[in-house]
This record gives C-alpha cells, structure tokens and sequence, in this order.
C-alpha cells in the first residue's frame, strides 16, 4: 500500500501509471469507510489497472456550524479496508497541501447545486466540486466511483465533468444498506440506539413511495407526503420528487426521478434517496 500526501507526488505517481498505459479507477472519500465505501473501492480495483482512493475531510463543504471537527477520523481502519478491497494508493493530503495561504478558486456548478441540500447546505457543493476537481487534477483518473447515497452530488460531478472537459468516465454505485434499509453512512456513528431506530423511518417511507410509483402513482404531492407520514417524528428538513438529472422538482414522476428527504435525527442530519425510471406510456 502507498500512502501519498501531496498533490506533486500523486501527479508524479498518476502520470508514470499512464505512461506505461495503465488505467487509473478513483475513490474520493473523506474517511471514516464502511461499507458503502467497499463496494465503491472494490469496484475500481476490479474495473481498473490501478486504483487510487483518497481520504480528505474536505473543510471547504462544511459551514463553520457543521461537523468538520467532529467528523469521524478512522484512518488505520481505513487503510485496512482500502488494503482488503485492492487499492493500491491512498491519497491523503493534509489541509494545507490542498488549501494553502491566499487560496481563491472555487468551482461553482449552477442549477444542479441549487435545490435540496444545496439549499439548506449553501456552500457544500461549491466545496465538493471544487475538492473534486482538485483531485482529478492529481489523481488523473480514467475512471471515479461516487455512490448513488448521495445522488445530488452525482449530478453535480457529471455536470462538472461534462462542463470541464475532464474527459474521466464517472461511475455511479447503489446505496448499500444495512439489513433493516437503513443507508449506510459516516454520521450513522453519531445515532444512540433509539435515535438509529428513528431513523428507519427515512428508509421505510422511500421504500413506500417507491412502491407506490411501481403501482402507477405519478403525483409528486402524494408520493411526498407518503414520505412525510413516515418520517413525521423526525425533523425534516426536505422530502422532494426531482429529475435525477437536472435535480429540478417535480409536479408528476416522469423519466428518471429522484425522490430525496433529508432529516435531522439527533445530531446526524441524514440524507436518503431512491432513483425510479418511470417507464413509457
Ligand atoms: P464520503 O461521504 O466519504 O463518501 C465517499 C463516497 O462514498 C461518495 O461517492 C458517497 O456517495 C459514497 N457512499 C457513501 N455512503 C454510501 C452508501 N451507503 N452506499 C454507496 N455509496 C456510498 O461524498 C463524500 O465523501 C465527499 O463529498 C467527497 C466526494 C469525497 C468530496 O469531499
């Protein structure tokens, strides 16, 4: 396993991996790996010659109210897990190397980044695409695996990387779950016990809305509050039916939706989605 930690020497390591026509896969995380993260590392090893996964808590997406400090920093189980699943590369740079004294360029993805988590977290995605676009400078991947969890920051990173000319292949992984539906995430470590079962809800009432839609159910305003009845002991802080690709809301369920909810349970704010292709008439 190598561990790299400046941007100069994964570009050195990147451009020789090229040079002798190897295939780079990339895994940006920001650490603390379980699961969900496997199946994203394990698939850029088997699709690719080499991958490559980074672990930076990225401070640029988190407001000054949010969890930066706080966010879980796992870093020996970590690179067990990378190891275990065959990257070869870890790319963990500190904060400085990324962000050094008089940094001023930021990458702003517009209209994709403006509903949904982009509206209650007003800086987070210029923060991710700007980190992103950071890495596939170094990293210099074929090809980047982002999972489906986060499905607004999968729309955004297509956006970005159509927009940009990137030229990386970007590869959309499904949510891992827990065995009871629950998404597996980061800030799931931050749940009590009775919090965690709270949260089910969120799941529970994306998997009612779903089967409401595979019955036919097109109406945006009763898929949405089927999701809202669930989650009704919960803080919510969004339940939207939205074009998966353009994140734009949604009167009736047509083409590829996203219907997304977002919620504070304790201190987590979780987020969960599902994705349905709405077949043709
Ligand atoms: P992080 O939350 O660590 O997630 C890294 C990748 O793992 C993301 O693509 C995310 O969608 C995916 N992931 C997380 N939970 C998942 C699950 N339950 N099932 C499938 N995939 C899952 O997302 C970020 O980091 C950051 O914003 C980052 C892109 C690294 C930029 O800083």
């Amino acid at each position: 396993m190598i561990i790299i930690r400046t941007p100069a020497e994964m570009r050195d390591w990147s451009l020789a991996a090229r040079a002798t026509g190897s295939t780079i896969g990339f895994v940006p995380t920001m650490g603390a790996l379980h699961e969900g993260h496997a199946s994203l590392l394990r698939a850029a090893a088997a699709q690719n010659d080499k991958a490559v996964a980074s672990i930076f808590v990225n401070p640029t997406q988190f407001a000054p109210n949010e969890d930066f400090a706080a966010y879980p920093r796992t870093f020996d189980a970590d690179r067990a897990m990378c190891e275990e699943a065959g990257i070869g590369v870890i790319y963990a740079p500190d904060a400085n190397a990324l962000y050094p004294e008089g940094y001023a360029t930021y990458v702003n993805v517009e209209k994709v980044s403006a509903g949904l988590c982009g509206a209650s977290r007003p800086i987070f995605f210029r923060g991710v695409a700007t980190v992103v676009a950071k890495l596939f400078n170094t990293v210099l991947p074929h090809r980047a695996y982002f999972g489906q969890k986060d499905a607004q920051q999968c729309a955004v990173i297509r956006r970005m990387t159509r927009d940009l000319d990137f030229g990386v292949e970007i590869v959309e992984m499904p949510t891992v779950r827990e065995a009871d539906g629950l998404a597996m995430s980061s800030r799931n470590r931050y749940l009590t016990p009775e919090e965690r079962q709270q949260a089910l809800a969120i799941s529970r009432g994306l998997f009612k809305a779903r089967a409401m839609m595979e019955g036919g159910e097109r109406d945006s305003l009763v898929l949405v509050n089927a999701v809202r009845n669930e989650m009704d002991a919960l803080n919510i802080d969004y339940v939207e039916l939205v074009d998966a690709n353009t994140i734009e809301p949604l009167a009736r369920a047509t083409g590829r939706v996203l219907l997304a909810a977002a919620a504070w349970v304790g201190k987590a704010r979780l987020i969960d989605n599902i994705q349905y292709e709405v077949p043709e008439q």
